[in-house]
């Protein structure tokens, strides 16, 4: 059976991350990826999850409180464009791995969504605070005003920076999700 794009991100991110790993997630949103990312780097890791809305991370918290992991997680309600000004210095050039799971927050507020110009710029940032070998996935949904463009604007981002990277499709339709996966070398 096909793997959703969610799937596959977390099929990849196993291969590559293990305990004491610090990670981040750019869109904590029901805390799902976060959770994935706390199980793969306790007992010694650290996962960031940064998120614009406080019930995002509420929600994000009370799931790691519910596996036992709140004490692998630290949460950010900041704009992931701010990576720079809001996540400790100390973690610049020691990041494994990022997620960004593009949109808005599903059965949440559909106005308050990713948008192109943040994104990038979260994206830019996000290289930076990775050490070498480190990777990002993006996940881009298209089939929502504005995901298109987004979506394009990253693959665009990718190719001016010549940034190692692979881009999966989740299915045949027009709006399939996009995976961008990208390796810093
Ligand atoms: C598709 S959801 C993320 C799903 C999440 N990864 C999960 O596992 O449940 C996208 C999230 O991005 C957040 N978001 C939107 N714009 C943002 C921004 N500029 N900075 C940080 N988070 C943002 C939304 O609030 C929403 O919670």
């Amino acid at each position: 059976m096909k793997l959703s794009l969610v799937e596959e991100v977390h099929r990849r991110l196993k291969q590559e991350i293990g305990p004491g790993d610090l990670c981040l997630d750019a869109t904590a949103g029901n805390g799902f990826d976060t959770l994935f990312l706390a199980r793969q780097v306790a007992t010694e890791g650290m996962v960031h999850a940064m998120d614009l809305q406080r019930d995002a991370l509420r929600i994000t918290q009370s799931l790691l409180e519910r596996h036992g992991l709140e004490n692998y997680l630290s949460t950010y309600q900041s704009c992931h464009s701010q990576i720079d000004a809001v996540l400790p210095a100390n973690s610049k050039g020691r990041i494994r791995a990022v997620t960004f799971n593009l949109g808005y927050l599903p059965k949440g507020d559909k106005s308050i969504k990713t948008n192109t110009i943040t994104t990038l710029k979260a994206l830019r940032h996000a290289y930076d605070w990775l050490q070498e070998q480190g990777m990002i996935s993006v996940l881009c949904y298209v089939g929502h005003p504005g995901g298109r463009t987004e979506e394009q604007s990253v693959r665009k981002l990718i190719e001016e920076r010549g940034w190692k990277s692979e881009t999966i499709t989740g299915n045949d339709s027009k709006e399939s999700p996009i995976l961008h996966w990208i390796e810093k070398s």
